[in-house]
Order: C-alpha cells, then sequence, then structure tokens
C-alpha cells in the first residue's frame, strides 16, 4: 500500500462500482474513499478504514466529499471506427426504402462509398470531423477508446486514419488504442482480385504500419460481403508475425466460423457475433477470449437475430458492449445509450452492461492489468456520477449524469 502522506486527490463520502468482478455485480463499496496517486488509484475502501494518517494537517491533498454519490471506472468504448470521411445519410434513406445492407454493399455503396470519402479527406479534415465525435464519448465518461481503420484500403489512407487516430490523443484527454483493419473490404480496384489486396494488406501495409508503430491490434471482417475464411486466416498469420494481438468481425451476418478461428490465434475478441454458436463459443472461452456485442449496429440494421447471451453467460465468456461508431452500421456516439440498449435489446443486467464498457471492455483491448476497474495500482481514470445507485446508468438517457472525470489522476472533467 502506498503511503498515505503521497496521497494527492483523496474521494471521501462516496460510492464505488469498482467492477472488479463482471459477473454480475457492481462490486459495490459503499460510504467509500478512494485515494489517487501519481496517476494511480493509491487506496480504496471504507471510509472507515481509511489510514489513520491522512488528516495529517501537513498533508497536501486534495479532500473531496463526493456527497454520496458514485465513482465507477472511466468507461471504455473497445470497438470503433469513428475516422472516417463523409456519412451514408443516403444509404439510411435506401434502407428505409427496403434495401438490405448487403445489397447496398454489393452495389457498391457500403464500405467502399466511405472509402471514396476518406481517401479525398486530407489528415486535418478527417481530424477535424473526428473530434466531435470523439468529444461526445469523452463528455459521457469515456476515457479509453480504440478507433480502427479500414475506410482507406490502400497503405497511404490506411497510414493516414491511423495517424489522425493518435493525433486525437493530442486533442482530448482520452487513451485511444489503434487497430489496423485493412481487411475490412475490398477496394474497387482489387473488385476481382481479393489475393492480390490481401498480398498488399499483409506484405505491405501491415509491415508498415508496424514499422511506424501505428497499431495495437489486427482485426478483419470475416464475412460473405467481407473475407472468407481462408483469406482471414492469412491476415492472421501476418499478424501473428508481427506479433500483434487479433481481433475480428465476425458472426454479424452469418456463421462463418471466424470466431473459432480467431480463437485459434488466441485473439483479444470477437465482436458482433449474433449467429455465433456453441461450438465458436467454447473456443472462445478455451482461449479466453472477450465477446464484443454491439447494440447500435444491431438496432441499426434492424436485425433480429440476438447474439446468443444465454449461451456465452452458460460458458462464461466475458461480454464486453461497445458503440460501433461508424457511418454505415451505427452512426452512434452515445455510450450510455449503448448500456441502455443492451439491456432492452440483448437483455443483458445492468451490471453486466457496465462490466461490457468497463472491466471487459478493458479486457478486449488486452488492458485488464490497468484500466477498466476500481483497483489499487490500477490507472486513476475515474468517473463521478450524479446517480442514486448504479443502474440508473443503464436505466436512463439523454441526462448526462457525469459530474467529474479523471484521466491518469487529473481532473478533466
Ligand atoms: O462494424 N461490419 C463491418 N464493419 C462495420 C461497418 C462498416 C460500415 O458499414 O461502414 C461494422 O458494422
Ligand atoms: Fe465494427
Amino acid at each position: 500500500m502506498t503511503n498515505s502522506k503521497d496521497w494527492q486527490t483523496l474521494y471521501i463520502n462516496v460510492n464505488l462500482a469498482t467492477m472488479t468482478d463482471g459477473s454480475n455485480s457492481y462490486g459495490e463499496i459503499t460510504q467509500a474513499a478512494l485515494a489517487i496517486s501519481n496517476g494511480k488509484i493509491a487506496w480504496l475502501g471504507k471510509e472507515s478504514d481509511l489510514p489513520a494518517d491522512f488528516s495529517e494537517k501537513d498533508h497536501d491533498v486534495d479532500i473531496i466529499d463526493g456527497k454520496g454519490r458514485w465513482l465507477t471506472p472511466g468507461l471504455i468504448d473497445c470497438h470503433t471506427h469513428l475516422v472516417y470521411g463523409g456519412n451514408r445519410a443516403n444509404e439510411f434513406e435506401m434502407r428505409l426504402q427496403g434495401k438490405s445492407y448487403q445489397e447496398i454493399a454489393n452495389a457498391g455503396g457500403g464500405i467502399v462509398s466511405t472509402v471514396s470519402a476518406t481517401r479525398k479527406a486530407s489528415e486535418a479534415e478527417l481530424l477535424a470531423s473526428a473530434l466531435p465525435r470523439l468529444t461526445a464519448l469523452h463528455q459521457q465518461g469515456v476515457t479509453t477508446v480504440e478507433i480502427k481503420s479500414g475506410y482507406g484500403l490502400d497503405t497511404v489512407n490506411e497510414i493516414k486514419m491511423l495517424k489522425v487516430a493518435g493525433l486525437l490523443a493530442d486533442e482530448l484527454p482520452v487513451t485511444i488504442k489503434r487497430t489496423f483493419l485493412g481487411a475490412h473490404a475490398l477496394p474497387t480496384e482489387y473488385k476481382d482480385n481479393a489475393d492480390g489486396y490481401l498480398d498488399i494488406v499483409c506484405n505491405e501495409m501491415l509491415p508498415q504500419v508496424v514499422k511506424d508503430n501505428l497499431a495495437d491490434a489486427v482485426d478483419v471482417f470475416c464475412e460473405g460481403i467481407g473475407f472468407s475464411l481462408e483469406q482471414t486466416k492469412r491476415v492472421f498469420d501476418a499478424a501473428r508475425s508481427h506479433n500483434l494481438p487479433i481481433k475480428v468481425h465476425a458472426e454479424q451476418l452469418s456463421n462463418l466460423g471466424a470466431s473459432e478461428l480467431a480463437a485459434n490465434y488466441d485473439a483479444l475478441s470477437s465482436d458482433h457475433i449474433e449467429f455465433l454458436d456453441e461450438a465458436g463459443i467454447k473456443a472462445m472461452k478455451k482461449s479466453g477470449m472477450t465477446a464484443v456485442l454491439l447494440p447500435g449496429a444491431f438496432y441499426f440494421l434492424r436485425e433480429t437475430q440476438l447474439p446468443p447471451i444465454d449461451l456465452l453467460r452458460k460458458h462464461q465468456v466475458p461480454m464486453a458492449v461497445a458503440t460501433d461508431a461508424n457511418p454505415g452500421t451505427s452512426p452512434i456516439h452515445n455510450i450510455h445509450l449503448m448500456l441502455n440498449m443492451a439491456c432492452t435489446l440483448f437483455k443483458l443486467t445492468p451490471s453486466e452492461a457496465l462490466a461490457g464498457i468497463t472491466c471487459y471492455g478493458a479486457k478486449a483491448l488486452g488492458l485488464t492489468a490497468s484500466k477498466g476497474q476500481l483497483a489499487v495500482g490500477y490507472d486513476a481514470d475515474i468517473a463521478l456520477w450524479n446517480i442514486e445507485q448504479p443502474a440508473e446508468l443503464c436505466y436512463q438517457f439523454g441526462v448526462n449524469p457525469l459530474a467529474a472525470l479523471y484521466q491518469a489522476g487529473k481532473r478533466v472533467i
């Protein structure tokens, strides 16, 4: 335990949702205190158990009365595509006139239409359009965001996207984790040559991304309108050869077995997974993967196939929840709405939903040891909420209950 003389901030008279155990519990500590020192959580527990010397007069600690409100870990959005050019409101209208997401993609719309707009945009323009999206999440209490590439689909533009994602961290106090998603769709110039495109992804883009240290993980969209299982494997092999962790867009519109394949590569997560079956779930459990649920895309595409929540529970696969913020399937930059949708659409309990954007969001990013929990030694990424009970975070949305936000011990809101 750190010496209380080193504490810089001490919250007293607060309740804690520590989220140290995602299994249907908030890890509540009521009438609690929490101390921050050098950007980390230095102490937490019942206020009555505070070490006796903390209140010595010569202390330089900033003591804050939490007035009975709740602290949670800073929120984690572990799956977004929030850097992109243009928007797809026209396709939204087309879908309302009866066209499906797949039909639009097959007719040259969908991801490749965002690719044209993203290629045309300069770094500065992409940064300017991404900033309000990230600002929205930050103001809702998000302290860590994952951002994928995947709308460049050539070396220059994939790198441009990843650079912009990195630059966002200079604009806002948010930790950014970047994922290389070169295998998101086939660019039109490779329309009938998927293998040729994957040569570029594996032998040109990925080595460059690694050399410039632009990504923390590699993702693939394995789907009928994306890449086949065999093609996905090629990208996984390339990621592995560079020691980069793997994530996968899998089982979103059909079941190709990508989650099981990813499990063979000890992937961090499989995301979407509406069509995931029990064999895939067992494989994910065995390799310690996280299931990332994306209720925004489910809602926006008016999907009817629910992800296999009961089976995920049965096999104790951790469930993360994320916005999937993107122009095509989830133009929604609201993590509180995801909490609500995870409960109303997927029937998660409020504590499961909150675990999905704290401890299990961290797990999906390989950050289990430093983020997503209120625990001694963890990063002091902390949100203070104007609520009387944690379930309120899932129950209502539209009124922002965030009262304060800390990133690495520094107050940022
Ligand atoms: O997560 N599924 C593939 N990728 C995105 C959608 C991208 C888009 O339509 O622009 C998703 O849903
Ligand atoms: Fe996605």
